[in-house]
Parts: structure tokens; sequence; C-alpha cells
């Protein structure tokens, strides 16, 4: 391999052609080179990928919720769902019709709302608790997860303060265990180690993260998908793009395979996201984004890498501020949060820019590429009928006043700094802020 006699130092940040055999009919492949201001390469950073969710990917699947559950050794199953949809569908019964052939005992705990708040996890902790719940079962999207992973924690904890975990006031050291039947592709919470929760009172929105959350099994089956309506189906390809691009843009870039990964999983999001945003039930594309969801927040896309996360700790101070979808809020601030950041890392944005969005690179330089590929996702994000701005988002324009304390409420009132790709404080949150701002 000719790359083994070339010294990493002599390399700087920029495209490297392959060669290919001249007969190969190939066009020459660009591998994208980021090596370190001092010459070496970034490589990647030592990490533990763990995984424990069984997934069972079809249509009817969700018939297997019983045996599932069977399986794990559960006799009494607590069910979670949100405002109506699963039990519109039908889907709800088939799940409970499942249960009883499994031979299993089991409640129903509905009504959860999106973003889900902490009273209504704390309702259900009690009703797990009447019920001797042994697993917790959600039917839904990420809010029934979230609030099904906080019943679980609580259920399997009785003495403690279920707030005192997103507090890190306390330790996740048990849980029930829990499995979901999803409905929505976009918070990747069925394989994900995070559980995502707001105060009634405060409206602090915060996630709490642990092993111990990341589901035991995941039903998969995308014709569940098909009732969505198109915005819900755009603010989870948002969603799903940018639990990849929060990882994607890291302080190390030197993880190819990592790197590989995410940017097939973006181009494949982005592709099947605009067919799906027409139509619910292109089979291919809901299936292909049910997949890339659960990938895309199972750690698999960062891996060996920091995560960033900027972009959604600013959008879920809209959620907790607005009530509005996650999805919308984070495609809301993406933009901005690219323009004051970019320049941290020209080179990696525009190969974000060639990789994800085909880019011809002839002749162009980083600066230029970067500013093209912010440009696409934007305008993507605007194809699929996602705001860009505060007031496309549907809260106006702010005053400085609120934005000031949405920036303050996004540092815990000065007690952290967000991001890795840069590193953002308080006076930066708020600049940002203020670029979303019209
Ligand atoms: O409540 P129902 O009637 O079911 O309606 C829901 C809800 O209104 C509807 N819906 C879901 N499946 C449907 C459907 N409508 C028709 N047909 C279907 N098949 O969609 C709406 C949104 O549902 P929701 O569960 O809120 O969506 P999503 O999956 O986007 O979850 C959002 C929540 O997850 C959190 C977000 O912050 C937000 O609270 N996240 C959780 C993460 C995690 N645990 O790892 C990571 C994410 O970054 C995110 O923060
Ligand atoms: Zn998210």
């Amino acid at each position: 391999m000719w790359l083994c006699h070339i010294p990493a130092y002599a390399f700087q940040e920029k495209m490297v052609p392959l060669p290919l055999p001249p007969d190969s009919g190939c066009a020459t492949i660009f591998i994208w080179f980021s090596v370190l201001e001092r010459g070496n390469f970034r490589t990647m950073h030592a990490f533990e990928f763990y995984q424990p969710t069984a997934i069972v990917f079809g249509p009817g699947t969700e018939a297997q919720a019983g045996p599932k559950a069977a399986q794990l050794g559960a006799r009494r199953v607590l069910v979670v769902y949100g405002g109506q949809s699963a039990k519109a569908s039908g889907l709800l019964s088939r799940v409970l019709s499942s249960l009883d052939g499994a031979g299993l005992a089991h409640e129903t705990f509905g009504g959860i709302h999106p973003n889900p708040r902490l009273f209504q996890a704390r309702e259900g902790v009690q009703k797990a608790l009447d019920f001797g719940a042994d697993l917790i079962l959600a039917v839904g999207g990420g809010s029934v997860i979230d609030a099904s992973k906080a019943i679980a924690l609580g259920a399997a904890n009785p003495e403690a303060d279920l707030w005192d975990f997103w507090q890190r006031k306390r330790p996740v050291e048990q849980i029930l265990p829990i499995g979901v039947v999803l409905t929505i592709s976009a918070s990747g919470s069925e394989t994900s180690d995070t559980a995502v929760l707001t105060h009634d009172e405060t409206l602090v929105k915060r996630g709490l993260g642990s092993d111990l959350l990341r589901p035991k099994f995941a039903i998969l089956d995308p014709e569940l998908t098909y009732t969505l309506p198109p915005y819900q189906v755009s603010c989870g390809v948002v969603d799903i793009m940018m639990h990849t691009l929060d990882r994607y843009f890291t302080s190390v870039t030197g993880n190819l395979l990592t790197d590989e990964i995410a940017e097939g999983l973006l181009r494949t999001v982005i592709t099947c996201g605009a067919r799906a945003h027409k139509n619910s039930h292109d089979e291919q594309a809901m299936s292909e984004l049910m997949w890339a969801g659960s990938l895309s927040h199972n750690d698999l896309t960062g891996l060996g890498a920091p995560k960033d996360f900027a972009p959604h700790q600013l959008g879920h101070e809209l959620s907790a501020r607005f009530d509005f979808a996650h999805g919308a809020t984070l495609s809301a601030v993406w933009g901005s949060w690219a323009a004051y950041c970019w320049k941290t890392n020209p080179a990696r944005f525009a190969q974000y820019g060639v990789k994800v969005w085909g880019l011809d690179p002839a002749g162009k330089t980083q600066e230029e590429l970067a500013q093209e590929a912010i440009a696409a996702t934007v305008d993507y994000f605007r194809s699929l009928g996602m705001p860009t701005c505060f007031t496309e988002l549907g809260c106006g324009v702010q005053t400085e006043a609120e934005l000031e304390e949405l920036a303050r409420r996004c540092t815990f009132y000065g007690q952290r700094t967000i991001g890795a790709f840069r590193v953002l404080g308080y006076e930066d949150i708020l600049e940002i802020y203020r670029l979303a701002n019209h």
C-alpha cells in the first residue's frame, strides 16, 4: 500500500487522491486526511461499545411483543402509550393480544405527552408498583419510551425521588427491564442509553444517561409508521440526522471507519427522508429510516470520539420553554450553530459537504465547501417543511431578555459549557440564539 510509505506528518488537512488501477474504469476516489496541527493523525480514542438491545425488524413483528417479554422472564407487563395514535391504529390491542398469547398479565398506562413530563412518569411509577409490574413495555415514540424508562427506574427504586436521578443526586443502579414497540423513527431511544424528561414546575428539560436505560428489545415494524403525518416524519428525519451530526462534528476527526458509517447513514437518511416526507407509505424509505434511527443514536456513528451535542442542548431549551417538537427545535438552531462554529474546523465541514452532499471539490477552497455544505443542509431542512429560524419554528422573534434567559438555562445557570467540536459558553450560546432569532 502506497500509504504506508508516506509518513503521517507529510499530510496537511486536505483531500488526497487514492490511485486506482488505470483500467478500473472508476473515477478517482478521494480520501480525506485530517491531521493534528502538530502534523500527526488524530486517531481513534479508546471506547466501549455496549448495545444490548435485541432488534426485531419487519412487518407484523409487534406480534413478537409477548414472546420477547416472556423470554425475559416477565409475568406482569405495564404497557405505556401516548395520546391516541397507538389506540386509533389498533396497534395497542394487537400488542395486548400478543401479551395474552404469551400468558402475561398486563395493565395499561396511556396519555404520555410529547416532551414527557415528570408528573406523568411519577404517576406511571405508582401504577407499575400497584400492579406489581416486572417489565415496562413502551408502545410509541421517544416520549413514550423515555417515560417508560423513567417508570422502569422509579418502580425499581420506590424509595427514591425520581427527579434525583436526573439531577445526578442518585446513581442508576437498578431498573426494571424495558421493551419497545416503536411507532416513529426519530429519537433512537429504542436503543439509546438516554431518557429525557421535563420537570413540570421549573420546565428544566434534562437527559439522563446510563447503559441500564437501554431497552432489552425493540420491535421495529416500519408499517407502524405509515400513519405519521408529514410533519412528524420530517421531525424524525431531522432528529436522526442530528444524532449522527452531533457526533460527526467533534474534536477528534481521524476515525475513518466511524466517519464512513456516519456518512453512509446520513446519505441514506437524506435520500429516504425526502421520499418519506412525500409519501409515508413508501416501504423502502420508511424501513431505512427506522433502522437508521436506531443506529444513529446507539453510539455506533460516533465511536472513538467525544460527542458534541451542542445543537441538541440548544434545542432542548426551546422545547422546554415553548413545548415544540424536538426535531423542529434542532433544525431551527442547526444552521446558526454551524454558521457560528464552522471556522473551528472548515476541513471537517468541507468533508461533510463532499462525502454526504456530493459537492464537487474541484477548484474550491475548504471554506467555500464548508459554506456550501451548511447551505445544503439548511435547504434540505426547508424542503422537508422544517423550521430553520425562530419565526419558522413558531415562537416569533424573541426579546434580548428572552434570549439571555434561554442561554442562561442552557448553561444550567453557569454550571456547564456545551459542545466538543467547539466548546460553547454563555456568550457563544447567546450569540447562536441571536443568529436564529429572525
Ligand atoms: O401521542 P400520540 O398520539 O402517539 O402521537 C404522537 C406524538 O404526537 C405521534 N405519533 C407517534 N407515532 C405515531 C404518531 N402519530 C401517528 N402515527 C404514528 N405511528 O407523534 C408525536 C410525537 O411523538 P414523540 O414520541 O414525542 O416523538 P419522538 O419520537 O420524536 O420523541 C420526542 C421525545 O424524545 C426525546 C425528545 O427530547 C422528546 O422528548 N429524545 C429522546 C432521546 C433519547 N431518549 O435517547 C434522544 C433524542 O435526542 C430526544 O431528545
Ligand atoms: Zn434528538
